[in-house]
């Protein structure tokens, strides 16, 4: 029997590629691949290499996005291009597929359709630059600036816990973070953005359907929120007179669980990820707790009412046990509603396949959702083990991946013919 030979069009390809990215930042307990880190940037020259071996033009824009370009031959010069893509930087210890599955079947499909008649717009490769918001705190960093969306000042600030800042980063790939505005696409300059991703969740496990197409991307709101209270002897002071500012924090924490609780029906959740105390001595009371909150919700009213309801309870367990608490809303994105077009577009793709589907939200973010703000965007899911994802056990299974190409194929195909 004739052994099929791998190349950029199987199944059987993106599998092993995405092993060989994976072992870019593998650890004991998953793969940590921050933003612009050395392993980043050893994902990022192999996606280069990839996309020039399948004579993809790669031009890397003002904030680091790397594009591969395909023009078929006799397209006019200004037409709008069909653009797909995702990240390849991790959270730590995070999995093998959120990104890099975008990316590389990205490059398949891409690999795929260069070899199709009728295509009359360029179809694009992107990798977005620093999406995680593990590294630097700001979130889908590269697709804010392509589209048109940079927080310059605040980004230059932007610092990694070594107090490494995101500036240096990108003046290292000869990236003047002054620039960054120019990594914007002009409106109508993209004819169709569609992103594949894991979904995170359940929805489509418990289903049995591999492809999820994404109506609403939930965005995050992130608060910085500090909590004063007063270092001293943990021995000698007595409980009743101190001001621990960890015990508030405590409070805040389940404040928070609780408030979010509250919302679960509307789809917005609310979790403390980061506590540090300080002076965070042994036999010293905490004298200061710094914490961050990240808040996610499809529905932009309840956020801001959830927003309210924590910033309320902070302040009542401020006073009640003198610790001063200040708040820093660090950003705040707005949810966004996809295309309908695009999202009619990937159904029609599933009917034609003959692949189910149904519609979901994204309670994770994605580059798909800034991208939406200058073109017609659309996010299609696959199932992922058990909802599993940001952990190194992710893992989706070969046949939804085999699934979602075809889909994202199809899809990006009837964007990009007549
Ligand atoms: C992206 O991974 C997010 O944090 O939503
Ligand atoms: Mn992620
Ligand atoms: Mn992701
Ligand atoms: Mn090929």
């Amino acid at each position: 029997m004739a052994i099929q030979a791998k190349n950029s069009h199987d199944v059987a390809w993106v599998l092993e590629q995405i092993e060989r990215i994976a072992q870019f930042g593998q650890g004991r307990s998953g793969i940590t691949r921050l933003a612009f880190s050395k392993a980043d940037h050893e994902a990022r020259n192999y996606i280069i290499e990839l996309m020039q071996a399948e004579d993809l033009t790669v031009h890397i824009d003002a904030v680091g996005n790397i594009i591969g370009r395909f023009e078929p031959e006799g397209i006019q010069a200004d037409a709008p291009a069909v653009i797909t893509g995702s990240h390849l930087d991790t959270v730590p210890s995070g999995g093998k597929y959120d990104g890099a599955l975008g990316v590389v079947c990205g490059l398949a499909a891409v690999s795929r359709l260069k070899e199709r008649s009728g295509l009359e717009y360029p179809l694009e490769v992107v990798v977005f630059a620093a999406e995680e918001s593990s590294r630097f705190n700001f979130a889908t960093i590269g697709s804010k600036a392509m589209a048109g969306l940079a927080n310059v000042s605040a980004w230059m600030r932007a610092q990694d816990q070594d107090g490494i800042s995101f500036s240096s980063e990108l003046a290292a790939i000869g990236r003047p973070i002054e620039n960054v505005g120019s990594a914007a696409r002009p409106k109508n300059s993209i004819r169709g953005f569609l992103e594949l991703h894991i979904e995170q969740g359940r929805v489509l496990e418990q289903e049995k359907i591999s492809i999820g197409i994404v109506d609403k991307i939930a965005a995050p709101t992130r608060l910085k929120i500090t909590v004063v209270g007063t270092a001293g002897h943990s021995g000698a002071v007595p409980i009743e007179e101190r001001q621990d500012a960890l015990v508030s924090a405590s409070m805040i924490v389940l404040a928070v669980r609780d408030i979010a609780t509250e919302y679960t029906y509307q789809s917005a959740v609310a979790t403390v990820t980061i506590l540090k105390t300080y002076p965070g001595a042994i036999n010293v009371i905490p004298g200061q707790v710094e914490m961050w909150v990240d808040i996610r919700g499809t529905d932009h009213e309840s956020v801001i009412g959830m927003i309210q309801e924590i910033k309320d309870a902070i302040s009542t367990i401020a006073d009640d046990n003198d610790t001063p608490v200040s708040i820093e809303v660090l950003f705040s994105d707005k949810p966004v509603k996809l295309d309908e077009t695009i999202i009619e577009t990937v159904e029609s793709a599933c009917q034609q396949l003959k692949i189910p589907s149904l519609r979901l939200d994204s309670l994770a973010g994605h580059d798909t959702m800034n991208m939406a703000h200058i073109a017609p965007a659309g996010l299609i899911f696959i199932p992922c083990k058990q909802g599993v994802s940001h952990n190194g056990n992710e893992y989706a299974a070969p046949d939804d991946i085999a699934a979602g190409l075809d889909v994202l194929t199809e899809a990006l195909y009837q964007l990009a013919k007549c």
